[in-house]
């Protein structure tokens, strides 16, 4: 049942009504495919055949997206929301059927309240992950807070999917340490912690943007750093010995002392090895040698910085250019590579004469690259069930594959993605193979709509869920049945409502 165009007229009117009307742009507005693109990350998703939203608000205020949740459900059209638009199959602004929808665009909800005194924060949803770094640690480089590598990721979808990142091992995902949030419902009410209940508050913590509500705003507990962190990466190539150290890594990378993340990535016919140590180079070194004296790694590869540059650094490479707030604090879209992502978790160490048959795969047209992200230390502590993020302990590692291309989107490599993946499938984990939810995948499965009740159903949800979420789906499920039984937000990967009781 997709409303008709003569509801979203409706839809918009009411928009403005309730909205100042500078803040609302339909597809006729002169800026609609400027905001539109305005965070897009992958050009696939931004053709002359995508769909996009009749028309995208751009809130300042909280009162502003109840009202958008109010005018969608008085006339019938759904809502997305976008945060960062990092989402890697672009379900924040576009959907993958014919469909008249409205986006809810938090960009201008952005600040960044720090209460020095027990070290916490308050961030909205439409701040980035770069900004929130940059507000926390640039007057004093020892607190920081555990969330990914990409500064322009935004904090809405990251948080509402987990938040993996270098400093997992130490004090484990964005979601571990946040203590509070403030969500806008499928009825348009505004809800703190206490008046969403436990259940309410432990969905929206990894169980996936897209699915409960409009999350506004995040308390988050900061984080100790000490002044100075330690960094290296280390280049090998197969000469210099990339399989062995690989297969060592898989050992060490998991079950090093917390303080210390070592990741790994792979792509031609080298591997690099990128540490953040929570500590000096004076004490990395030995540490190095005691422990994995096989990379080789002496005082000439150690850097030492403050965590907050640490990040500026480590993300895409050392050799990064531009000052910390260029690099931190950018926003904006990035259309000139097509991408496509998927992800496994390995439980079991790969053997080196299986590396030998992956490095190969590295040789052939149209190649990506992975990374490789080691679990243990503080993840190991937390049950599967503590969040709806399950792969905790037992994860040695999680893989991202990442191919990306230039050009028309119709030469995209992404044969070479899935044959490879389907390579790599006795080597991960099984039964589910499990996914991560925030490197978004609609190949594992799409929801289908049942034609008598309009609501997703829980079996075709069941597919890509259990791989996302494992036994959590089911809660899941269960949750979105009590905030949101009609099914108001959706999308091709949204938790369906399970209406019987667990
Ligand atoms: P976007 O706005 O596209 O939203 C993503 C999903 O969440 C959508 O379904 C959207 O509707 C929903 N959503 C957004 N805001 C919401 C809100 N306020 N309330 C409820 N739902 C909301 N991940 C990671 O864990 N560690 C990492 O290091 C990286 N690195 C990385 C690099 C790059 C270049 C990309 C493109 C992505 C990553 N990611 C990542 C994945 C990233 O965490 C994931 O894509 C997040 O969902 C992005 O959040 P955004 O708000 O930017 O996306």
């Amino acid at each position: 049942s997709v409303p008709s165009l003569a509801y979203s007229d409706e839809f918009h009117q009411c928009l403005t009504e309730m909205i100042p009307s500078e803040l609302v742009y339909g597809q006729s507005s002169s800026n609609f495919t400027d905001v539109l693109a305005s965070s897009i990350k992958n050009p696939k998703f931004f053709t002359n055949t995508t769909v996009r939203p009749v028309c995208i608000v751009t809130p300042t205020n909280p009162w502003h997206v109840q009202a958008a949740v109010f005018c969608g459900r008085w006339h019938g059209v759904r809502l997305r929301v976008r945060s960062g638009g990092h989402d890697y199959e672009g379900l924040s602004y576009r959907s993958c059927q014919p469909e008249v929808f409205g986006v809810v665009d938090l960009s201008n909800l952005r600040s960044i309240s720090v209460n020095q005194g027990d070290s916490t924060a308050w961030v909205d949803s439409g701040a980035t992950i770069g900004e929130l770094y940059y507000h926390i640690a640039k007057n004093n480089s020892q607190v920081a807070f555990p969330a990914g590598e990409c500064p322009s990721i935004g904090v809405g979808g990251h948080f509402s999917g987990g938040g993996i990142g270098m400093l997992m091992r130490k004090y484990g995902l964005s979601v571990d340490k946040i203590v509070d949030a403030k969500v806008v419902t499928a009825n348009g009410e505004l809800l703190d912690r206490a008046g969403m209940g436990e259940d309410l508050f432990w969905a929206i913590r990894g169980g996936g943007g897209g699915n409960f509500g409009i999350v506004l705003s995040w308390k988050i507990q900061l984080v100790r750093v000490p002044p100075q962190v330690a960094v290296f990466s280390i280049p090998k190539t197969l000469e210099e010995g990339a399989i062995e150290l690989l297969t060592k890594w898989q050992y060490i990378g998991p079950s090093l002392p917390n303080d210390l993340t070592i990741r790994a990535k792979v792509q031609g016919q080298q591997a690099v090895f990128l540490a953040v140590y929570l500590g000096t180079c004076s004490s990395l070194v030995p540490m190095m040698d005691r422990l994995f004296p096989e990379l080789n790694m002496t005082n000439a590869d150690c850097r030492s910085m403050t965590w907050l540059e640490s990040v500026a650094l480590s993300y895409g490479s050392l050799a990064k250019t531009g000052t910390l707030e260029e690099v931190l604090l950018a926003r904006g879209s990035s259309l000139s590579y097509y991408t496509k992502i998927k992800s496994d978790y390995v439980q079991r160490p790969i053997a080196s004469c299986s590396w030998k048959n992956i490095f190969a795969w590295f040789k052939k047209d149209g190649a990506g690259y992975i990374m490789l992200e080691p679990h243990g230390g503080f993840m190991r502590t937390v049950s599967a069930a503590a969040t709806p993020y399950p792969h905790r302990k037992g994860v040695l590692y999680v893989i991202q594959y990442i191919t990306f291309w230039q050009g028309d989107g119709g030469k995209a490599p992404t044969s070479w993605l899935a044959s490879f993946y389907d390579f790599m499938g006795s080597y991960v984990s099984q039964n589910p193979r499990q996914a991560y939810v925030n490197f978004r995948d609609l190949d594992i499965g799409q929801n289908t709509v049942g034609s008598e009740n309009d609501v997703s159903s829980f079996e075709s949800g069941q597919v890509w869920g259990e791989r996302y979420f494992m036994g959590n789906y089911r809660r899941l499920a269960a949750v979105k049945a009590a905030v949101d039984p009609n099914d108001y937000f959706r999308n091709e990967q949204s938790i369906p409502p399970l209406r019987q009781t667990l």
